[in-house]
């Protein structure tokens, strides 16, 4: 077990999942109760992560300098080495320059958390207060051109820090530093894996849940499937799914989830259909925050109905996924937009969450989903946003606006498929822009909607690129929406990354 202490920076859950990958088990804590979990548990090592504050101000995050005499390995990373740093007699001021991006680390020493890890590596730096000077009994393994103290160790008292992210991609090395931190300095195994994950879920649930009865909004996405299926093998029946289908849903879609986890998976399956009342409240809305918030709260309520219907619900299971949390705003992250299924909730819910998910990225969660015997087509599945083909209209949602955004998915769906990009392309789907331009069709002049294809690589769905669809993909694509789907006479196609945009378009 690795204790992972959180600061409350932003890329903390990076951190657990650079730990997961290394096949090593690790809990997130908060700074505030630390000291008691980690004398509770033992862990082989701790991580301190980074934060957005100031070691030398006053309320600034802290923990009590007996952590480092437990004798148990320590890694800090940005805040974290200054609060080492801080803490064990160095010093730690705001530099006249912060330094941000991607910096050369020049390594003085690489044994230990170097080794194999060449100098004048790229590290990616994120700060503006850094340590001048380190504590006594520390050697400085590292430094950058701004940065005298980029990295430290303490070998007698296996304490260790760096001041860059070691978590991110843009530190290239990162992964095999963490990994040395794991087997060289903690003597981790590193035989841990992601089934072992959904086993002690799973049991947990069980313990969890007991004898009472737990009910599920299924999406038939991969996030809520996975989540579903997790706890259908921790209680059986005492699961009850409920499908809410607000509408806004794929062509199909509905149909094709009644069957594998009614038919096939015999879960208690529970299908609402609710599209008129979504439809009625999402009438004359536009601004996309607003439809959010209202799709969120009517799924709720909808739930509440369906469960008052049954006896004895306590707990709500939902495929809430790492990605959700964070921009739905955590204590320190902004929020960039509340997806549904965290930021929605309304207060007066009733229901005991369960997420087993919370702290996964989307590939991680694929690979619970084969571990649990999820069939390939619905862990392979792209993502699909809780608020649905809403957020892929721009403006107000109607009747025409649906069918448009549907009938022309459905046609990039199938063309992307017949190519065989479906697991290439991370995710992709048309949106209505809400904008109409002039065309020619036969001698006839056209004033009809664009539709924009969307289509994305992207690893966790926190940064994307836009996929390089091969043009005569692209050509059959574009020729047979305009064809096929009246009221539409233009394509347009998305070339931006993630960031800036965002992968959806609300
Ligand atoms: P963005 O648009 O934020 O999307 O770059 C990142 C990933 O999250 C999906 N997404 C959502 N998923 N509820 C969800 O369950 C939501 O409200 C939501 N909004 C976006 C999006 O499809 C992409 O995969």
């Amino acid at each position: 077990l690795i204790m992972i202490v959180d600061f409350g920076g932003q890329y903390n859950q990076l951190i657990a999942r650079r730990v997961r990958e290394s096949g090593v088990y690790s809990e997130v804590v908060s700074w505030r109760n630390a000291l008691e979990k980690i004398k509770e548990k033992s862990p082989k090592g701790i991580i301190f992560t980074g934060g957005p504050n100031s070691v030398y101000l006053d309320n600034a995050p802290t923990l009590d300098a007996a952590i480092f005499d437990l004798g148990i390995p320590v890694l800090g990373i940005c805040y974290g080495m200054q609060l080492m740093s801080q803490t064990l007699g160095g010093k730690v001021e705001r530099a006249k320059q912060q330094e941000y991006g991607k910096i050369k680390l020049n390594i003085e020493n690489s044994d230990g958390l170097f080794k194999d890890v060449e100098t004048g590596a790229q590290c990616w730096m994120s700060h503006f207060d850094y340590v001048s000077k380190a504590p006594e009994g520390f050697e400085v393994i590292a430094t950058t051109d701004n940065c005298p103290v980029a990295a430290m160790k303490n070998d007698a008292k296996k304490l260790y820090a760096v001041q860059f992210h070691a978590e991110v991609e843009h530190t290239p090395f990162g992964r095999t530093m963490i990994k040395n931190f794991l087997y060289e300095v903690c003597g981790c195994s590193g035989d841990w894996n992601m089934g072992d994950f959904a086993q002690n879920m799973i049991q947990k649930i069980k313990e969890t849940v007991g004898d009472k009865n737990v009910l599920c909004g299924l999406s038939g996405g991969v996030d809520s499937s996975v989540a579903a299926t997790m706890v259908h093998q921790a209680v059986g029946n005492q699961l009850t799914c409920i499908f809410v289908d607000h509408g806004l849903l794929r062509k199909n879609e509905g149909d094709e989830v009644e069957k594998v986890f009614g038919d096939e998976f015999h879960m208690n399956f529970i299908r609402v259909d609710a599209k008129e009342r979504f439809m009625n409240r999402l009438k004359g809305v536009s601004d996309p925050e607003t439809k959010r918030k209202i799709i969120g709260e009517e799924f709720i309520r909808v739930f509440e109905e369906e469960a008052n219907k049954l006896d004895g619900i306590e707990y709500l299971v939902q495929g809430t996924v790492y990605p959700d949390v964070i921009e739905s705003g955590t204590d320190t992250a902004e929020v960039i937009k509340s997806h549904h299924n965290v930021g929605g909730l309304p207060e007066d819910m009733q229901f005991s969450l369960i997420e087993p998910l919370r702290d996964l990225f989307k590939d991680e969660v694929r690979r619970v989903g084969e571990e649990i015997g999820v069939p390939g087509h619905i862990v392979w599945r792209q993502p699909f946003p809780g608020p649905g083909l809403a957020i892929r209209i721009l403006g107000e949602i109607t009747e025409e606006a649906l069918h448009l955004v549907s009938e022309s998915d459905a046609i990039l769906r199938e063309e992307i498929a017949k190519a065989g990009l479906d697991r290439e392309v991370w995710q992709y789907f048309t949106v209505l822009p809400n904008v109409r331009s002039v065309g020619v069709m036969g001698d006839e002049r056209t004033y009809s909607h664009a539709i924009g294809i969307r289509a994305v690589t992207s690893i966790d769905g926190m940064t994307s690129d836009w996929a390089r669809l091969p043009y005569e993909v692209l050509d059959k694509i574009s020729s047979r929406i305009v064809n096929e789907v009246q009221g539409v006479n233009r394509i347009l196609y998305d070339v931006t990354s993630k960031p800036p945009s965002t992968i959806e378009w609300e």
